[in-house]
């Protein structure tokens, strides 16, 4: 992998999902009964003795940061669920403590993720209050950047999944994302990648299914997203939220669910995805936490 210039108008980033500081003590201590529930939703809950605190989260936080750093991408993003609760300042400070251990020269983006957002107990429903929060430790949720020739968007996609408590929000996110489309068609971008927390869908753009309705958008706010990142010629989604890799398309346009860097549901590892870009498309590779991509492991 190369350095982060952009002569060459190729580059590379590193995409990182779900460190969630808090989440491993959330699920220690549980029962098997609780841990059979679990499995049942899907979710690979493993036995642990009961613990507190996020030391695990910091010690795979921290070593994707240490690898980016010799790695060098262009940038790193964080697609959502930085913490585990919204709103405890232990969690979010640790994260932007070890976020802020990336080299200088490589830009940080954070995408806000339901359970950073999300103020109810089942961490979905984004609120006034927990969105000024998130703002005031982790900045926009909403914004865009360029580098190189490729324009990047990221879009809060917890309030698209629930916008019960915040539809002005869910209106002005709208704008926004066809407002920075355009100007991306405008600049003639190479490429066009969105940013979310949540994956557009699971499979197919157009499944419609109830009991899976918190693993995605649902689809009537999905079909408008969709006709825009159609319209405007998007190449890519990467998001997370799953804590497992998921690939699919809709179109030409490749919808990546990548798996965490904190705890993982599925058989996936704990891990960072690496994305080169070149002029005529993305290429993309999901490591181990432990692993580089020239298939060295880390200590
Ligand atoms: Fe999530």
């Amino acid at each position: 992998m190369g350095d982060n210039t952009t002569g060459s108008g190729e580059f590379s980033f590193i995409q990182l999902a779900d460190p969630q500081f808090g989440l491993f003590a959330r699920f220690s201590g549980q029962t098997n009964e609780q841990i059979a529930a679990f499995q049942a939703r899907g979710l690979n809950i493993k036995p642990a003795p009961a613990t507190t605190g996020f030391t695990e989260e910091t010690r795979l936080f921290e070593k994707v940061i240490d690898t980016a750093n010799t790695l060098r991408p262009a940038f790193v993003v964080v697609c959502g669920d930085i913490v585990n609760q919204w709103d405890d300042d232990a969690q979010s400070e640790e994260a932007l403590r070890i976020g802020a251990l990336l080299d200088d020269d490589i830009n940080l983006h954070w995408v806000a993720g339901n359970h950073d957002v999300g103020a109810d107990e089942g961490h979905t429903t984004p609120t006034d209050e927990s969105l000024a929060r998130y703002r005031s430790k982790f900045g926009p949720d909403n914004y865009a950047f360029q580098h190189g020739d490729a324009s990047f968007i990221v879009i809060n996609s917890a309030v698209l999944q629930c916008p019960d408590e915040t539809p002005a929000e869910l209106e002005r996110l709208m704008v926004f994302l066809e407002a920075e489309l355009r100007a991306a068609r405008t600049r003639n971008s190479d490429h066009i990648i969105l940013f979310t927390h949540h994956p557009l869908f699971l499979e197919d753009p157009d499944e419609d299914k109830p009991g899976e309705a918190h693993l995605t958008i649902p689809i009537e706010r999905r079909r408008p997203v969709l006709e825009l990142l159609g319209e405007y010629r998007v190449d890519a989604v990467f998001a997370g939220h799953w804590h497992r890799n998921n690939y699919a398309s809709g179109g030409d346009i490749e919808m990546i669910a990548s798996g965490s860097v904190g705890y993982p549901f599925g058989d996936d590892p704990s891990g960072y995805r690496v994305v080169q870009v070149t002029r005529t498309g993305l290429k993309h590779d999901w490591y181990a936490i432990d692993e580089m991509p020239d298939g060295s492991k880390t200590p």
